[in-house]
């Protein structure tokens, strides 16, 4: 049965750690450097100095609050989300649930116009800010990821960003809201599950929110460690798919948000994706006789239809390591 509204374990603990923090102004060997390595180390970082304008984020923020602060029954005209659109607790297809609202988008120019109508006042408004941002995240995003290949020593260091570049790539654009709580009964402050642990299954994500904490990261089972908001910075993780293509050298770092009773959160994360029929493969430079490649080919929609099938929290990426015996015959 799923659990509604659940709150964290009491057995969890909690780890007091700064994330890196890159200044993307820097020299860019040294940068690269830098990315590689907090990506090996936690799967996740933050830029400063990453070139999206403010204007660019301020216009996207009004748009959005703009959305959340009308009366339900108005939203649920943008819903379901099935896939794209207006939702609200549910979390995908198969039960999970958290203390969230959200708009889940394609980044495809078609969609994204035709999402407008039933989510603005003033659709047209509403369809440049969305234009404006995610060129902006995703021109950011294939900058990351040339820098990743850069730092890699991966030969052709347009290989990950030209997935996303891809008129076809299949990126998706989602906004969180998570509304502040009613306090309980005696005023007791709360925390809830807003967004349940998980892993985001695309390349990269670039994600950024108000001024309000929640967003917590997990290295080892049952330990979290909180990121500290900035809404001036992006935070930057790595996703299944480029643990894969990065023969496991990085990680796809577990996460999850909480919603709390002081102040609601707000946050958008651009999911970079490859179009559906690309082969998910481990560039050579990241295989070696010591390291043999860990996953099966496979595409992002074969990817993607399982990650659909599945809970949220589930490690779905083991289901596409090889077995054994099909390492020792590698
Ligand atoms: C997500 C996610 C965290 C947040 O949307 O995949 O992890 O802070 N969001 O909203
Ligand atoms: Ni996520």
């Amino acid at each position: 049965m799923v659990v509604a509204s659940a709150t964290p374990k009491r057995s969890e603990k909690l780890q007091g750690i700064e994330l890196p923090i890159i200044d993307l102004s820097g020299e860019r060997s040294e940068i690269s450097k830098l990315i590689v390595k907090a990506c090996e180390d936690y799967g996740f970082f933050k830029v400063i100095n990453h070139g999206v304008h403010q204007d660019i984020i301020a216009r996207m923020e009004e748009e959005s609050l703009n959305f959340f602060s009308k009366p339900v029954a108005e939203k649920q005209q943008a819903g379901p989300a099935n896939p794209f659109g207006y939702g609200c607790k549910n979390i995908g297809f198969n039960g999970d649930i958290g203390e969230v609202e959200y708009l889940l988008l394609h980044n495809n120019p078609l969609s994204i116009a035709q999402a407008s109508k039933s989510i603005s006042n003033d659709p047209t408004k509403f369809r440049s800010a969305v234009s404006c941002y995610i060129k902006a995240v995703r021109d950011l995003a294939c900058e990351i990821l040339d820098l990743i290949a850069e730092g890699l020593w991966v030969h052709d260091t347009s290989l990950f960003s030209n997935l996303i570049r891809d008129v076809d790539n299949d990126s998706l654009f989602r906004i969180n809201h998570y509304p502040s709580l009613v306090l309980c009964k005696d005023n007791i402050r709360d925390t809830k599950i807003g967004f349940g642990e998980h892993s985001d299954p695309q390349i990269l994500t670039l994600l950024r929110s108000n001024n309000v904490d929640g967003l917590q990261i997990s290295l080892y089972d049952g330990v979290w460690i909180p990121v500290s908001p900035d809404p001036t910075a992006f935070c930057v993780n790595v996703g299944d798919l480029l643990q894969a293509m990065t023969n496991g050298r990085f990680v796809s770092v577990r996460h999850r948000a909480l919603s709390n009773s002081y102040q609601s959160r707000m946050s958008m994360a651009f999911f970079g994706a490859p179009p559906l029929h690309a082969k998910i493969i481990t560039p050579p430079e990241m295989v070696t006789h010591g390291e043999p490649s860990l996953y099966k080919p496979f595409t992002w929609a074969e990817y993607k239809k399982t990650a659909f099938s599945l809970r949220l929290g589930e490690s779905r990426l083991n289901l596409f390591r090889k077995s054994r015996n099909d390492l020792e015959d590698a």
